[in-house]
């Protein structure tokens, strides 16, 4: 297994673990590094540890890649992706330059416009990603092909109730993406997973068949890939792969 696993014993150790292996990886590149981050629950405890280091260490700036965004929301509406990260991480640390998606733009313009631009900037340096329990990366639900740039997805009803924990209103049944094709060409990959629901799944994605099935299989194939993981989603783990 080419990949590492730092496990994580609670929540306060998994965000001060992904943000040491987040800020070391900033850290590695000569330019300021593009990178994606991911919205979700799993991120959260990171994000706050990221936050609390800003106050007191200047962190290395880099420039933000939106991951995926729903679709048909107005600007300043609660359930933007956008927002939701630019009040939890990019607002706090200052990170001012970032690639967004206009939720409200023709769908069809709107990924055209972020294919051009991910085709102009060429690959990006880091993606921070998470993982649905459906084996899902970004809105790549099952069935996305690993050579799929940014495209409109309907999302799945598993997905669609998973996202209703958020709490944040109706969750819109189509989203933009960045497709696994654009993930696969990260020079670095972190992975984050909290929770024992995301215990089968990890160990699926990771020690089962690369396939499209499974969009998160592809992870196998990065080459420098790291794991971030609480002890519940690593439960379904063989222990030799967690503690190399
Ligand atoms: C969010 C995203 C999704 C989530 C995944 C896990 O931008 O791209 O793939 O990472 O659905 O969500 P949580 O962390 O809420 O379990």
């Amino acid at each position: 297994m080419k990949y590492t696993v730092v496990p994580a014993l609670n929540d306060e150790e998994f965000g001060e673990k992904a943000a040491d292996v987040f800020l070391r990886a900033l850290g590695s590149f000569e330019k300021t590094p593009s990178v994606v981050l991911p919205t979700g629950n799993t991120p959260l405890p990171f994000f706050a540890v990221l936050r609390e280091r800003a106050q007191s260490q200047a962190l290395r700036p880099f420039n933000s890649l939106q991951l995926d965004e729903y679709l048909g929301l107005p600007d300043g509406d609660a359930r933007l992706f956008s927002r939701w990260l630019a009040h939890e991480v990019l607002d706090p640390l200052k990170i001012s330059s970032r690639m967004i998606f206009n939720s409200a733009a023709d769908p069809s313009e709107e990924v055209n416009r972020i294919k051009a631009w991910h085709a102009l900037n060429g690959a990006m340096d880091l993606a921070v990603i998470g993982i649905g329990e459906n084996g899902h990366v970004g809105f790549n639900e099952p069935g996305a092909k690993f050579d799929h740039r940014a495209n409109i997805v309907t999302l799945s009803g598993q997905t669609i109730e998973a996202n209703t924990s958020y709490g944040r209103g109706d969750v819109p049944r189509k989203a933009i993406t960045l497709g696994i094709g654009d993930l696969r060409r990260a020079y670095e990959t972190i992975l984050l997973v909290r929770g024992e629901r995301k215990a089968e799944i990890l160990a699926k994605a990771m020690l089962g068949e690369v396939t499209t099935d499974i969009p998160a299989s592809y992870l196998q194939q990065q080459p420098r890939l790291t794991i971030v993981a609480d002890t519940a989603a690593l439960s379904k783990m063989p222990r030799d792969i967690i503690f190399k």
